[in-house]
């Protein structure tokens, strides 16, 4: 069978890969705990799945729904975006629903990219930023995120020759997989930055509402003029516990809703309807559960860092996002590391280098699990640690 040129270049998708092995090790007995997945593992409120039944069980909510959303639901998502981040869209010219956010995520550089553009992508950051545009043979250009920088992209250091062919430049705060999180004035340079390049800003908010602290993450399009630059993805995976429901959004820029729209117009046929009434409920319904699950997950978070701390490893405190993202010990690369922490304890990380070369040096540690077997993997990764007589880094 003949097969396109541009997908030699596409890595297997690192947790579809990860997933074999994980089955694999099941099969031969090993319990195991899984820190590498960023999935919540709670459902979503019951009016979430009482609003799915009733939807499924009306005998028209069975053909296609539609391309962009239903009306109710693009009304609903601006209505969220006003009611969180005080930013006021127009549902029609706006908001586009998505096939989760990584359906839109994929589809960016096919409205926006041409073969030999370049995209800028966070890195360490979300493979699919990067995947899309080896599908148009686009061009990543990685932007570091250094802890010295507070895993913020030194937009001044990007050299012109690349801006000059530049079309997309990904941001991601709350971050996936530092934990980082961005005040509103580096989104105001990152704005400012977009329109003297001439660029779209594709920012990528999954985990705005996934904070702790009291600590409440911006939205960018809190800030003045990014409607004109700036496409934000969101999803109600994370801030909803629907990860599984495939059920996300892009809004801001109208151009860039256009855009976006006429690819997956002819992509895609929509999303069923009884979850986007569903998802209706979920942002319009009472939100204060929203606080008792960031409550748990803040908890997790602790119990991380205490961990972490018995173990020698040093982490930051991450104020929002579902991750922490500890130091491996010197000398180890990240992925020798997760994979003998896996085959021997049984409990799984991420390595940083799933997410691109800088992230080297760290693993990536989910609090989307059981707060139990929270506890029971950092006891297995303080006795590992004592084991292997590592020295923290
Ligand atoms: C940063 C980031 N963006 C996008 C996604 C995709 O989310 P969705 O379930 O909406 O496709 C994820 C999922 O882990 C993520 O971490």
């Amino acid at each position: 069978m003949k097969q396109a040129n541009r997908i030699a270049n596409l890595p297997p998708y690192f947790f579809a890969k990860l997933n074999g092995r994980i089955a694999e090790l099941k099969q031969e007995g090993l319990d195991i705990i899984r820190l590498d997945i960023g999935s919540p593992d709670l459902p979503p409120p019951d009016f979430v799945l009482q609003a799915l039944n009733r939807s499924a069980a009306d005998p028209d909510h069975h053909s296609y729904a539609g391309y962009y959303g239903i009306p109710a639901l693009r009304q609903a998502i601006a209505d969220y975006y006003g009611r969180r981040f005080g930013v006021k869209l127009d549902p029609e010219a706006e908001v586009i629903s998505l096939i989760g956010s990584k359906e839109g995520i994929a589809h960016v550089p096919t409205a926006f990219v041409n073969a030999g553009d370049a995209v800028l992508v966070p890195d360490p950051g979300y493979p699919t930023y990067r995947m899309g545009v080896v599908l148009v043979e686009g061009k990543t250009y990685p932007m570091p995120l250094l802890p010295e920088n507070d895993y913020l992209p030194d937009l001044e250091a990007l050299p012109r020759s690349v801006l000059r062919r530049a079309a997309v430049l990904w941001l991601n705060y709350p971050n996936n997989p530092t934990g980082a999180v961005a005040p509103l004035a580096f989104f105001e340079r990152a704005v400012d930055f977009a329109r003297q390049h001439g660029l779209l800003i594709c920012h990528d908010a999954p985990y705005a509402d996934v904070a702790y602290d009291g600590y409440e993450p911006p939205s960018m399009l809190q800030v003045d003029g990014a409607r004109e630059v700036v496409l934000e993805f969101n999803s109600l995976s994370k801030s909803h516990n629907m990860a599984g429901w495939r059920i996300g959004m892009a809004v801001g820029s109208a151009q860039a809703v256009k855009a976006l729209a006429l690819v997956k117009t002819n992509l895609d046929s929509g999303i069923f309807r009884p979850i986007q009434d569903a998802a209706i409920a979920a942002l319009t319904g009472d939100q204060s559960w929203v606080a008792g699950r960031n409550a748990i997950y803040q908890e997790r978070r602790d119990i991380v860092l205490a961990g972490l701390k018995r173990a020698g490893l040093r982490a930051r405190r991450p104020k929002a996002s579902l991750y922490l993202w500890p130091q491996v010990p010197a000398g180890l690369a990240s992925a020798d590391f997760a994979e003998r922490l896996l085959e021997e304890t049984g409990v799984s990380v991420t390595p940083g280098t799933a997410f691109g070369q800088h992230g080297e040096g760290h693993v990536r540690i989910s609090v989307g699990q059981a707060t139990e077997r929270i506890r029971e993997a950092m006891d297995r990764l303080v006795n590992f640690m004592a084991k292997g007589g590592y020295s923290s880094a």
